[in-house]
């Protein structure tokens, strides 16, 4: 009756909040753009606190647009280590 899955993990929150289009844009600006300076450090690695602090810094950094910057604000969060 409902398409609406009962698993209710980070990854099926990720794709309520971001399109599929979206999700691919944040993960090619993520790989092309956070690589530069360290090791790509993935979404799970960090919690949602840890990244908070992070992520402005890093999307200044960066030099991501401000739309980018939300979108992979979005996306890292939704991905975020839990806790
Ligand atoms: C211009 C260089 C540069 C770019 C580009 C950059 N970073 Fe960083 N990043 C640093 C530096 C310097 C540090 C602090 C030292 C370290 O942990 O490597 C850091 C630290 C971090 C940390 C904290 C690691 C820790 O253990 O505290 C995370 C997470 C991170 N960056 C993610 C990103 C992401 C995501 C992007 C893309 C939006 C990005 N970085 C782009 C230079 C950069």
């Amino acid at each position: 009756m409902t398409d609406r899955s009962a698993a209710t993990n980070d990854k099926a929150e990720a794709n309520t909040i971001l399109t599929p289009e979206q999700t691919a844009h944040a993960h090619a600006v993520f790989t092309s753009k956070c690589a530069d300076c360290h090791e790509l450090k993935q979404p799970g690695r960090y919690t949602v606190k840890k990244w908070s602090k992070v992520l402005p810094d890093m999307s200044r950094k960066a030099k991501l647009s401000n739309d980018d910057a939300q979108l992979l604000k979005t996306w890292v969060m939704a991905n975020a280590k839990a806790g």
